[in-house]
């Protein structure tokens, strides 16, 4: 078992991570004597969740999987079913699921009676080295994503890899691509490790991935520990998003995953910060040998219009003052936030990604 302390504003709590650990959670959270609200999607609940809660003996409430779950409608029926299960201001919510699960969860913990005590059990590769960690929860308006939200600690998240075997190539793949971006932001041993042992890694031999999820678990309780509200440092998590977001944006969030997206916003970033000086050319090359080697892809070949994709970017939230902030890579493993770039370079940049071609 490996527990890594997170210690940001919102509250201090541990990552668990330990193979099996989910078969006695529910034994564990009954411990704690108080009424428990489970909340999953029909896939978690069928194969995790409701056993967890029938071990805890808690409430148990299901959205629908997918991002369209993330909304305040789902918001308003698991308050109404936290309120008839008898929640009160003691009890407990766990999220039992991927970051659309942990990040409605997270909502509803900050605002059910003005904020309840929160566990998170991310069931997905993405949820357990990115989404369950950092105290960020949102859900989505019809106009745009993770709009409305909180920073809300968890009491624990606890993080079982071997809940990973049953998870979609894709969504398994999709996780990936956020530890190769840990890996090119702040760990060259760690993306030595990766390229090295990419085939194990793709047949998830846990031996080899449950240490990986560790130290990408270790890189963002470090980041989010000494900057929770993104005022500095957190930024560089961002990495290959600004192009990545507006992607998924630019194709209404249902011809890629995330992960695809964010495969692909790193390589016009990498692009980007070579136009721009910061980035070795072989840092980039370095970059696409690992996306590859993850069976990741490089480029979106005519997913999207350029135009549409930079109207995106634009709309961002986390562009200042007009001018979009840019995350590049100085090397392996070492990223800095904050550099701007000319509209050309990035428009550039974007067009290679999307042309027809692109990924030859
Ligand atoms: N809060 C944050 O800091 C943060 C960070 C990154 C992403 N996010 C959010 O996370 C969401 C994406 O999360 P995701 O990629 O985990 O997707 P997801 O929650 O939609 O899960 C993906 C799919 O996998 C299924 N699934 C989950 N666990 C499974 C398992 N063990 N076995 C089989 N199937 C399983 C789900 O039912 C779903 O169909 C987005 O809404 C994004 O905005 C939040
Ligand atoms: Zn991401």
């Amino acid at each position: 078992m490996t527990e890594i302390p997170v210690t940001a504003r919102s509250g201090s709590y541990p990552i668990v991570v330990q193979r099996g650990l989910a078969r006695n959670l529910g034994a564990l959270l009954k411990e704690r004597g108080h009424r428990l609200l489970v909340i999953a999607d029909d896939n978690t609940a069928e194969l995790t969740a409701a056993a967890i809660a029938e071990q805890a003996g808690a409430a148990m409430f299901a959205i629908s999987p997918g991002e369209a779950s993330k909304s305040f409608a789902s918001l308003e029926r698991a308050c109404e079913a936290a309120l008839a299960a008898g929640l009160d201001r003691d009890s407990l919510i766990v999220g039992v699921g991927g970051g659309v699960v942990g990040d409605l969860s997270g909502v509803v913990a900050a605002t059910y009676m003005r904020g309840v005590p929160l566990v998170q059990i991310p069931t997905t590769l993405l949820a357990q080295v990115d989404s369950a960690i950092g105290g960020k929860a949102a859900v989505n308006l019809p106009h745009g994503k993770n709009l409305v939200g909180a920073f809300k600690a968890p009491e624990a998240v606890y993080v079982d890899p071997e809940l990973l075997v049953t998870l979609p190539e894709r969504e398994y793949k999709s996780g990936l691509a956020e530890i190769a971006k840990y890996s090119m932001i702040s760990d060259e041993r760690l993306f030595d490790s990766l390229l090295n042992n990419a085939a194990r890694i793709l047949q998830r031999d846990l031996e080899l991935v449950t240490p990986i999820i560790e130290r990408c678990c270790e890189i963002k309780a470090g980041v989010v520990s000494r900057d929770e509200r993104e005022d500095g440092e957190r930024a560089i998590l961002n990495y290959g998003h600004t192009v990545g977001h507006a992607l998924e944006a630019a194709t209404g969030y249902s011809v890629m995953t995330h992960g695809e997206a964010i495969s692909v916003g790193m390589t016009a970033a990498g692009r980007l910060g070579v136009a721009a000086g910061v980035t070795p050319a072989e840092v980039t090359s370095r970059q696409a040998e690992l996306l590859q080697a993850l069976g990741l892809p490089l480029a979106a070949p005519g997913a999207a219009a350029v135009d549409a994709v930079l109207a995106a970017m634009s709309h961002d939230k986390k562009s200042r003052g007009g001018a979009l902030r840019w995350v590049f890579l100085e090397a392996v493993g070492r990223a800095t936030a904050g550099h701007t770039a000319g509209g050309d370079a990035a428009r550039e940049a974007v067009e290679s990604v999307l042309s027809r071609g692109a990924d030859e």
